[in-house]
């Protein structure tokens, strides 16, 4: 259980506040390169500011403010030039560092006044990796985008998938040091769901929680599981600040606001070994429902849907003053610590956790992955169809939430050599 005022401090996100200052020392995934392939702007909310993404003619990203600093017109409706965003409502144009490069009035009446260059527009540095646009609002040097050993991998097919969750990212961050949630919310909810009794899946035994460089580490023992268990020994990762790690995706809980967060999941699927060498010549990314368009209930078909229910209905900021924590939260509560010590470190002037910096380390930064060999040497096809977890993933093409268009189902099973039946 949290005091008021500790939920207040965990839980802020904007500019000013503790929490939103620790949180801008980090770059946060925006958007998917591939939503740029047939539009050049993308109207963004981030930390609690309105911003605009845009990809100009010479092919650079920009991040500015949504408004223009002349009478505040809506960025997100101007148009891109061969260099920077211009704004529609009276064609101010703006480089991707902020400065204003063109007033095309101003310059006819006055060009002596050279009033262009004591106007800037607010404007945050923006890098692509791994398909995704990243953005970073702290302050400079900003520190590198992490290099996750997956992005380094070979001959797998990715897709990223967005899903706009109304309530703040702590509580869906939480949930990535919960390991009993998978028992409950995933196996024996979806028995219920199948209107079955049971049988229901197999019970936690033992919990562990450890830090480790770039997060936090889960390991778990449940009914009919040995201590050699990969679950057990290497386990699963609350990568720092805002993601979940499982060994073939992240999903990260960007914070939009106080009340928003954007899910945004980044899944590799290693394809079957009659199909080396593969290279994906395009990540597709797509957004999930997360409500029934009938009953405006939340949709509970899907893993990640399911996750999805758990977090909105914590509340929109979940209160943590009537909270019961016990055993099994242990994580949860090495979580708040954690970011709470940071709060102090970062007041010192020095790096939060996890900050990257070293670009020789960020060449690829290693992870715990339970199933490494599986995802790094690949199986065959026969081999991968007979998988617990792979098996199903083949056959279903994306199984963890709703709403994979056919398009990328299809670019899927092009890429693993399979036809797939798609998701109901
Ligand atoms: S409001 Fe943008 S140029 Fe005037
Ligand atoms: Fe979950």
């Amino acid at each position: 259980m949290l005091d008021f005022a500790t939920n207040q401090l965990l839980t802020q996100t904007s500019a000013g506040t503790p929490m939103g200052d620790l949180l801008r020392r980090y770059w946060m995934p925006i958007a998917a390169v591939s939503e740029f392939d047939h539009r050049s702007i993308k109207p963004v909310r981030l930390l609690g500011e309105d911003l605009t993404l845009y990809k100009d003619l010479s092919g650079a990203y920009g991040l500015v403010d949504r408004h223009c600093p002349h009478r505040r017109a809506d960025m997100s409706y101007g148009f891109v030039e061969q260099c920077g965003l211009r704004c529609n409502y009276h064609g101010w144009l703006f480089d991707e560092a902020g400065r204003c490069t063109e007033q095309p009035y101003e310059e006819m009446e006055a060009p002596e006044a050279r009033f262009k260059d004591r106007v800037r527009i607010k404007a945050y540095p923006v890098q692509t990796l791994a398909g995704l646009i990243w953005a970073y609002l702290g302050p400079e040097p900003a520190p590198l985008v992490p290099n996750w050993e997956p992005f380094t991998w070979k001959n797998g097919f990715v897709q990223i998938v967005f899903a706009d969750i109304p309530c703040n990212w702590f509580q869906c961050q939480e949930n990535s040091v919960d390991p009993v949630h998978f028992e409950w919310m995933h196996m024996n909810w979806s028995v219920r769901l199948a209107d079955k009794l049971g049988p229901y899946s197999p019970r936690h035994l033992k919990l562990a929680f450890d830090e480790f460089d770039y997060g936090l580490v889960y390991r778990r023992i449940r009914e009919g599981m040995s201590e050699n268990d990969p679950m057990w020994k290497v386990g699963r990762v609350c990568l720092w600040p805002n993601a979940l790690f499982t060994g073939d995706h992240f999903e990260w809980r960007v914070p939009v606001d106080d009340h928003n967060t954007l899910s945004v999941t980044w899944a590799f699927s290693r394809v079957p070994k009659e199909r080396e060498p593969y290279a994906q010549e395009r990540i597709p990314a797509w957004h999930g429902p997360v409500r029934e368009a009938e009953s405006g209930r939340w949709i509970s078909s899907h893993v990640m849907n399911q996750d999805f229910v758990a977090w909105v209905g914590q509340g929109t900021v979940a209160d943590r003053t009537k909270e019961h924590l016990g055993a099994s939260d242990r994580g949860i509560i090495m979580l708040r610590k954690r970011f709470l010590s940071d709060l102090d470190v970062i007041s010192r002037g020095e790096d939060p956790k996890a900050t990257i910096r070293d670009p020789e380390l960020n060449r690829c930064l290693p992870l715990p992955i339970a199933e490494r060999k599986v995802l790094t040497e690949g199986l065959t096809r026969e081999q991968l169809l007979n998988h617990p977890i792979y098996g199903r993933q083949l056959s279903e093409g994306y199984p963890f939430q709703l709403g994979q268009p056919e398009e990328v189902r299809l670019a899927y099973e092009d890429a693993m050599g399979v036809p797939t039946h798609a998701v109901p």
